[in-house]
């Protein structure tokens, strides 16, 4: 975890209130990973005391730029909104645990509902790099809404819903699962509570459906601790939560999540991604 000054390079609205944001900070651009975010302060001036959380969107390490992509919902977000270029601020990361991809996978499915894009886009970067095949479903209320395709890379197989049915399928996104869960070998996942609990409940009944063994793996009699990066690295479905922070470094309990353990979970420490079944669906947060 670094503290660092980070300065805009770029900042841009690409949906009615969506913004990304690029920002020179060379330090978080090395190590950090899909799945991690950062705690940004708002400046001395802004009369704003809490920083924000923003997963990283993507990274260019060559050039040490990180972008984050979030929307403007409060006073918050709208200070970040209405930075200029050279503009400063303190960032705080690479925070939580990231995305753990089984090394033999080959075909990755990412689900995102509306701005939970922002949670699983460089998760496309880093499988493509790896030679894996991504399919990204994505769902939003209507076309005006949906992704930009132009800021994904070309390799991404893109599929979109709207609950209006102006673009793509006319439905939810859960709803196109069901055609990929026999094509992917692991997905992943980011977006409002309900549609995670709803593919969380597709992806306990996937084995069962499809009449597939779990991948297989050397010493599959091993249990792994629940939670370590090993199990959930061999979970087909991983999520990535969004929750409102506190302190985003463990102390605060405002993040919590309740697990399968009967344990509750820090979103910002033991998350923001968990194996969807390390967590209880039916808790509710
Ligand atoms: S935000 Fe404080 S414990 Fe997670």
């Amino acid at each position: 975890m670094r503290l660092v000054a980070a300065e805009l390079v770029e900042s841009r609205e690409i949906l009615p209130r969506q913004w990304l944001q690029s920002y020179h900070a060379p330090s978080l651009a090395i190590g950090s990973r899909a799945g991690q975010f950062v705690h940004v302060r708002p400046g001395d001036f802004s009369g704003l005391v809490l920083r924000r959380p923003f997963s990283f969107n993507t990274i260019d390490a060559a050039t040490g730029v990180v972008t984050i992509h979030f929307r403007a919902i409060g006073r918050g977000t709208d200070w970040f909104a209405h930075l200029r270029t050279g503009d400063s601020v303190d960032m705080l990361g690479p925070l939580g645990r990231p995305f753990e991809v089984d090394p033999r996978s080959r075909r990755v499915l990412l689900i995102a509902g509306g701005l939970g894009i922002a949670g699983v886009r460089m998760l496309a970067d880093e499988a493509i790099g790896d030679g894996r095949q991504v399919v990204l479903l994505f769902g939003a209320a209507s076309a005006a809404e949906v992704y930009p395709s132009n800021l994904l890379p070309d390799e991404v197989e893109y599929i979109v819903a709207t609950d209006d049915g102006s673009l793509g399928h006319r439905g939810y996104v859960t709803d196109l699962v069901t055609e990929y869960e026999g094509w992917a070998d692991q997905a992943f996942a980011c977006g409002p509570a309900p549609m995670l609990a709803a593919l969380a409940r597709l992806a306990a009944g996937r084995r069962e459906r499809l009449g597939v063994a779990k991948l297989g793996r050397k010493g599959g009699g091993r249990t792994d601790a629940p939670g370590s990066a090993a199990a959930r690295r061999k979970s087909f479905l991983q999520v990535s939560m969004e929750q409102n922070m506190g302190c985003a470094v463990g102390a605060c309990l405002g993040c919590v999540v309740m697990g399968t353990s009967g344990q509750p979970q820090r979103v910002c420490r033991e998350g923001p991604v968990f194996a969807a079944d390390e967590l209880d669906w039916e808790a509710g947060w």
